[in-house]
């Protein structure tokens, strides 16, 4: 995000949906069976599946190749490609997840018990990044709020942090002091529990790559796509703003809330029109992504001040 341009993805490089679809289903024959162990990819990957949600966007999914081939995930490196590269290093077994601070119980969850939690749902979001592109993506998920009450929030808990993994060893973007590490996100606690905000363990019907967060990562739509950390281990209930690693770095340029707002431009990049992956042109960008039904938790701020 700090040193790459909002039009860096060559059209080209663009696989049209039923392609990626006829590839898959030519996969899924017998005659397809061999020439699967020899691509890449993650048609492998174990399925994931989830009832679909009244909150699902209808419009055009973005190509899997996009999804999963262009990414920010800066413990892997800077470039779009990177996390791609070298995300398959991520150790993600086991995997547990520490919830504490300000709660009455607090708990750690492994991938098992957190993918029984609730009932998985596939909610097909928009996700659009503040450099100017934007994806539609079906996750496979829950509502955040479903693992938020399992610790019971104390009264004077306001907001909720994220913290993401550090593996040293196996994330080569982590010697590079681009951000402040580990990876830390917040939102305030109606934010969190808000139904929109996801808890996502899969996507396209299958697990988490390793270069989207698995096995566990959060999902904002109405958020900047850097809201949604990736790869999380602990969540903390606190009563002060947490510092997030976007604002540590550059608190001009990045706000807390970093709601998407077409009328509050970066100091860089324009906020008003963007660019979804596998589509030619631009599209308008709307207040909070389009999702007006979280105006209310806004009501009364200056969205311009609190950006
Ligand atoms: N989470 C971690 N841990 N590290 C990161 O660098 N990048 C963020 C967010 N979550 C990031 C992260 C940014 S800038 C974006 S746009 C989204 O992840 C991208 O998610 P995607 O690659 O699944 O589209």
């Amino acid at each position: 995000m700090l040193i790459k341009r909002p039009d860096d993805c060559p059209s080209s490089s663009i696989t049209p949906r039923e392609l990626f679809e006829r590839r898959r289903d030519f996969i899924k024959t017998g005659a397809g069976l061999a020439l699967a162990a020899l691509l890449p990819t993650a048609q492998a990957a174990e399925k994931l599946a989830g009832r679909p949600s009244l909150y699902s966007s209808d419009e055009t999914q973005t190509p899997y190749k996009h999804v999963t081939g262009y990414n920010n995930f800066y413990e892997f490196g800077t470039d779009k490609e990177d996390p791609a590269a070298n995300a398959h290093r991520l150790q993600t077994q086991p995997w547990t997840l520490r919830i504490e601070g300000l709660v009455q119980k607090p708990k750690t969850f492994d991938i098992d018990q957190l993918r029984k939690l609730a009932p998985l749902e596939e909610r097909i979001y928009r996700l659009r990044c503040v450099e100017g592109w934007s994806m539609v993506i079906p996750w496979v998920g829950y509502p955040l709020a479903a693992l938020l009450r399992q610790v019971e929030p104390l009264g004077s808990a306001k907001y909720v942090e994220f913290i993401s993994a550090v593996q040293a060893e196996n994330m080569p973007g982590v010697r590079d002091r681009v951000l402040g590490w580990p990876y830390v996100e917040g939102l305030r606690l109606d934010e969190a529990r808000h139904p929109l905000t996801l808890l996502a363990l899969g996507l396209y019907g299958e697990v988490l790559p390793k270069q989207n967060g698995a096995p566990i990562r959060i999902v904002v739509p109405w958020k900047y796509g850097f809201k949604s950390g990736k790869s999380i281990v602990r969540i903390r209930f606190t009563d002060t703003e947490p510092l997030t690693s976007w604002v540590e770095a550059n608190r001009r340029e990045y706000g807390f809330y970093s709601n998407v707002n077409p009328q509050v431009d970066h100091p860089r990049w324009s906020q008003k029109r963007e660019r979804r992956l596998g589509e030619f042109g631009k599209r308008d960008t709307q207040l909070f992504n389009g999702y007006s039904e979280v105006a209310p938790l806004y009501a009364g701020m200056d969205l311009k001040r609190s950006f």
